[in-house]
């Protein structure tokens, strides 16, 4: 069986489209552009390139893209006072800062300094803790973005066994919250994990976020299983990685996401989504 393939960038483009379409509808009720602040800090080429990729699709769609590229050695100080100027900027509807931040910048600090209906990125407690309740606002993009992968797909995902590996905040415990809601029956795999092979054995849906290449062998995959690469690695050669061996899992899957062009652009397309859901339901005019 060779596994049909989840395109992420066909689905993604599919809905920048649709939220281009809202955003002119917004236009021509009157109302202002959605506005995104995309902040980075220092010069990590991965980031860059992230960074780069957001800012581009918001232009795109018609939002205001703010940029502020900082460098290095800005303080912990400085980043606040600026995200202090970006709450209180009636134009903006969302707050992006590119992590990982330098190690003398307190990423938690930053986070919480953002007000929480301008936190695009759902990292606040306040989204945390009500995704936690199933109760969501404003939801983590790359975790939401699979969602919508899986909801396009048509994959029913009631009571299915869904394994995840990586605990980040970012990516493994928010998407194991959203599966839950999902009525998956869910496991969370991380570096201690006593048997990881035998979880990911009996994993109907498998979602995969540690940032190592090739992590997961295709011989291990449940025949038929959904399998969800969040990974994006740079290899010795050049070429991008996901942290499953597409080759050998595409084989016994029944869906995979490739990279690149799977989960990446969701991750984008969402945070647009939700600054455009910031506009409509967190702000007014
Ligand atoms: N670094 C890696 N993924 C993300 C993300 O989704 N948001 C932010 N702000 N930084 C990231």
């Amino acid at each position: 069986m060779t596994a049909q393939i989840i395109d992420g960038k066909a689905i993604a483009t599919a809905l920048k489209q649709d939220l281009k379409i809202a955003t002119e509808q917004r236009l021509s009720e009157g109302k202002r552009k959605p506005g995104l602040a995309v902040v980075l800090i220092g010069g990590d080429p991965a980031s860059k390139v992230y960074v780069g990729s957001k800012r581009r699709s918001c232009e795109e769609i018609g939002f205001k893209s703010d940029s502020y590229d900082l460098p290095e050695t800005t303080t912990e100080a400085e980043l606040l006072t600026l995200i202090d100027t970006l709450n209180n900027d009636p134009e903006i509807d969302g707050i992006l800062v590119q992590l990982p931040l330098p190690d003398h910048i307190n990423s938690d600090t930053v986070i919480q300094h953002i007000a929480a209906d301008k936190d695009v990125d759902g990292f606040h407690p306040y989204n945390m803790g009500l995704l936690a309740q199933n109760n969501p606002q404003l939801r983590p993009c790359t975790p939401k973005g699979v969602m919508t992968l899986l909801n396009k797909t048509g994959i029913d995902l009631v009571g299915k066994e869904a394994v995840i590996i990586g605990q980040s905040n970012i990516v493994g415990r928010p998407m194991a919250l959203e599966l839950l809601a999902a009525r998956c029956t869910i496991t969370v795999c991380h570096s201690r994990t006593a048997d990881l092979e035998f979880h990911v054995r009996r994993a109907d849906v498998l979602v995969v976020g540690v940032g190592i290449a090739n992590f997961i062998h295709g011989d291990w995959i449940k025949p038929g299983a959904v399998v969800i690469d969040v990974g994006i690695n740079r290899l010795e050669n050049g070429k991008l990685a996901g942290d499953v061996d597409f080759e050998s899992a595409k084989e016994k899957a029944g869906y995979i996401t490739p990279v690149p062009g799977g989960v990446g652009p969701m991750t984008v397309a969402t945070l647009l989504e939700n600054t455009l859901y910031a506009a409509e339901n967190l702000h007014s005019d």
